[in-house]
C-alpha cells in the first residue's frame, strides 16, 4: 500500500455523499464501529480514503484498485446506517491522495486525522496548509456537496 501522499501507481478513485441515519446520542458508538470495520477491511482490500462527518451528512472518498473499490462501494450502499447516496465523482487518478489512512476521519469532533474547523457556515480543514493539493481538491468536492452541515 502506498505510504506517501504522493507518488505511487494510478489507481481508481470514488467519492460520494449520503444522508446519516444514525440517532444522534448512538453516533459516537455507530461512528466507531464504521472505522474500525473500515480500517480492519479496507487494509485488506488495499482501499485508501477519507470520510467527513457532519451532523446529517457523510461524504466519503476511497482510492484502491478498481474492482475492489466497486465492491466496498456496494456494500456500503446497501448499509442501513445511511441512505440518498450519490456519487459526487469517480475515476482513475494518477496516485492515492490518502495513501497515509485506511479510512481518515475527518471531522470537527471526536479523534480526528483531519479536523475541521467553522466559520461563516462553511467547513474547511482546521491546518489547510498541511493538505497536499491533491487533498484539498477532494476536500473541496466533498465539503461543496455537504455545505454548512456540521457536527
Ligand atoms: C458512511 C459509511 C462508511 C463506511 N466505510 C467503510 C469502509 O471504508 N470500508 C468498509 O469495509 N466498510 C465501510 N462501511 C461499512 C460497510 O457498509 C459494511 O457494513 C461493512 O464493510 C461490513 O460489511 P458486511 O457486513 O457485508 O461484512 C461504511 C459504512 C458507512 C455507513
Amino acid at each position: 500500500m502506498a505510504e506517501s501522499d504522493e507518488g505511487g501507481s494510478p489507481v481508481f478513485r470514488l467519492i460520494y455523499q449520503s444522508h446519516s441515519r444514525i440517532p444522534k446520542t448512538d453516533r459516537p458508538t455507530v461512528l466507531a464501529e464504521i472505522f474500525s470495520q473500515a480500517r480492519s477491511r479496507n487494509k485488506g482490500a488495499e482501499i485508501t480514503g477519507a470520510l467527513l462527518i457532519t451532523d446529517h451528512y457523510f461524504a466519503q472518498v476511497l482510492e484502491g484498485p478498481q474492482g475492489n473499490v466497486e465492491e466496498l462501494y456496494g456494500r456500503i450502499s446497501a448499509d442501513p446506517r445511511h441512505e440518498r447516496l450519490a456519487v459526487l465523482d469517480s475515476g482513475t487518478v494518477d496516485h492515492r491522495a490518502f495513501g497515509r489512512w485506511s479510512m481518515a476521519q475527518v471531522s470537527s469532533a471526536g479523534h480526528a486525522d483531519i479536523p475541521l474547523h467553522t466559520s461563516n457556515g462553511s467547513i474547511h480543514p482546521a491546518a489547510p496548509k498541511d493538505l497536499t493539493p491533491e487533498q484539498s481538491k477532494v476536500f473541496t468536492t466533498m465539503r461543496n456537496a455537504i455545505g454548512a452541515d456540521t457536527v
